[in-house]
């Protein structure tokens, strides 16, 4: 249901171009509602209820409705009858149900989970990944080109922190037999004796260090045979990691990719006159015009390489090579600050594309005293690996006694883990709590894992081949799951044009809980119902089965087989 046909009626009564917005109100009122008087009653300088009451009566007259009123100030709610609800959604219907083509000819980047080379993998990037793959999700669901980018942290200081402290803590057989996650451990011991060093004014270990990055900048054989292998094990792990995640980038192209091309960069912007050169070499970016007060710094004083050189030198890089309309960058919110300058930094520049921090809130956990703090290594997980292994210990508990294969209890690990992420605005701080995630009673991806299990057993002992919804049917107890669906494709536009996938999750679980309402009352395909009514049932089913692969498919969830 769309208000295309209200606004044409809008058109007619008061000539005015306007559009109109459906909502879906409390069901005792009406199937769909409309406040177009309202906001129309100013324009018009007329009393709201009067412009309600002139529209209704001009929709009583079209015959689409079966029932129009007017209530408060001038709210409008409407009836349409469940059958012509039904007609409109098979109407709609294709393989692509959900899907628009807004971002048709655009081009979109979009940026994940971008971890670092130095430690194993941990829940700091758990959020990238899941609000990243749903942002490219969304993305392709709304037409756009997307190109995937894996911006790796592989580049400066780890290297020659890994070389001395391996040589120093570490051995051959360790490395073999802890792999990264002994790099992970040779680079905290490291940076401890650094420190350690730093505070009685020491500079040996700080020294090797340098030096270790010297010789690899400059080609040396040894330093090229420890980067390549300490690289390897690292991407591979990340790669694991991923993999397990269910999440895959089309490139992987890190800081180390473009940390070289940052000289040509910081050149570029200081022949512009965007930048300038201190006294002591170092350059900056005055942004005072874009309202920052902080330059941006794009090169050291030794003429090193930043965080902020990779970027500019990406950002130049993806506009030659793509020429995207966006770039979503999927970073958390701690960084905000950073990309707020370099989106300034881009605009001075010129660039066209248009940055978007898709930046998310930090992850809690629960204190054994019921107060919440960021999650840490102190309180429990936080490699990303052990928080896997959990996730499915606790799948298979949710699963016990049932024939589920380890297949679908990794499903239901990821549907948990990943739902959860969803829960609510991405802004703010999701809370990691282990009963909630995997309840099957209130908000969470397993619960409706299971709707659509349940969905998908029924049609399966069935054994239909697609339906057609069937106008000989009245669809009257299908009527709020109708109503249900074809709100599927507004919510998708929506999720997408804001990048909030977490409406997407709030319309599932609604869509789930509509789904079990509708069980309680209504038999599908038992004995007692009729031919009509059970065709009519299973074909309306199909379409809610679709729904739910497709709307989980956008959070990177995938529907178990059995559960
Ligand atoms: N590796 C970085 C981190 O973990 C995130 C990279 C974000 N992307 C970027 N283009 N700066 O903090």
């Amino acid at each position: 249901m769309d208000g295309a046909t209200i606004a044409k009626a809008v058109k007619d009564l008061f000539d005015v171009e306007t559009t109109v917005n459906l909502t879906v109100p409390a069901a005792e009122f009406g199937d769909y509602a409309t406040n177009i008087a309202l906001q129309l009653a100013g324009r018009l300088k007329q009393n709201p209820r009067e412009v309600a009451e002139k529209l209704a009566e001009a929709l009583r007259a079209s015959g689409d409705y079966s029932e129009v009123s007017v209530a408060g100030p001038g709210f409008i709610n409407l009836r349409v009858s469940a059958r012509s609800l039904a007609r409109q959604l098979e109407d709609n219907w294709n393989e692509h149900y959900g899907e628009n083509s807004d971002g048709a000819g655009k081009t979109v980047v979009v940026e994940y989970p971008s971890p670092n080379m130095a430690k194993p993998y941990s829940v700091g990037h758990l959020r990238s990944g899941n609000q990243g793959w749903a942002a490219k999700r969304l993305m392709e669901a709304t037409g756009w080109k997307v190109i995937t980018d894996n911006h790796l942290g592989d580049y400066g200081a780890p290297f020659g922190i890994w070389v001395t402290g391996f040589l120093k803590f570490s051995s051959n057989a360790k490395l073999k037999k802890g792999g990264v996650y002994e790099l992970g451990r040779v680079y905290i011991a490291t940076r401890k004796a650094l420190k350690d060093e730093a505070a009685v004014g020491g500079h040996e270990l700080a020294d090797e260090v340098q030096n270790w990055l010297l010789k690899l900048e400059q080609g040396d054989e040894e330093a090229a045979h420890y980067s390549e292998m300490f690289n390897e094990i690292s991407l591979k792990h990340i790669h694991e990691v991923m993999g397990r995640l269910r999440i895959s980038t089309e490139y992987e192209l890190g800081e180390a990719f473009f940390a070289p091309r940052g000289k040509a960069a910081v050149q570029e912007l200081l022949d512009k006159g965007v930048a300038k050169q201190n006294d002591d070499g170092s350059v900056i970016v005055p942004l005072d015009d874009y309202g920052f007060d902080v330059p941006l710094l794009v090169q050291k004083s030794n003429g090193a390489a930043l965080y902020a050189t990779t970027d500019l030198a990406t950002l130049l890089y993806r506009e030659q090579e793509w020429q995207p309309e966006k770039v979503i960058y999927a970073v958390g919110a701690e960084q905000q600050f950073y990309f707020a300058q370099l989106a300034a930094l881009a605009k001075k520049l010129g660039l066209k594309l248009e940055l978007v921090h898709l930046w998310f809130g930090a992850i809690d956990q629960l204190n054994e005293d019921g107060t919440r703090e960021k999650m840490s290594s102190r309180k429990g997980v936080v490699l990303m690996e052990e928080l896997l292994n959990e996730a499915e210990k606790r799948a298979s508990e949710v699963v016990r006694g049932r024939e589920v294969s380890d297949e679908d209890v990794k499903r239901i690990a990821l549907g948990a883990i990943k739902f959860s992420d969803f829960a609510a605005d991405r802004r703010t701080n999701i809370l990691f709590d282990w009963d909630n995630i995997f309840a099957l009673t209130g908000f969470s991806g397993p619960y409706v894992q299971y709707a659509a299990v349940r969905v998908n057993r029924i049609l399966s002992l069935a054994g239909k081949a697609a339906v057609e919804m069937s106008d000989d049917y009245d669809y009257a107890p299908e009527k709020a799951l109708i109503v249900k669906l074809l709100e599927y494709p507004k919510i998708v536009r929506l999720a997408a044009n804001e990048l909030e996938p977490h409406k997407i999750a709030g319309f599932l679980y609604e869509l789930a809980r509509e789904l079990n309402r509708y069980y309680e009352a209504t038999p599908v395909a038992t004995n007692n119902v009729t031919d009509l009514e059970k065709q009519a049932r299973l074909g309306l089913l199909q379409k809610v089965s679709h729904v739910f692969d497709h709307g989980l498919s956008l959070l990177g969830i995938e529907v178990p087989s059995a559960m």
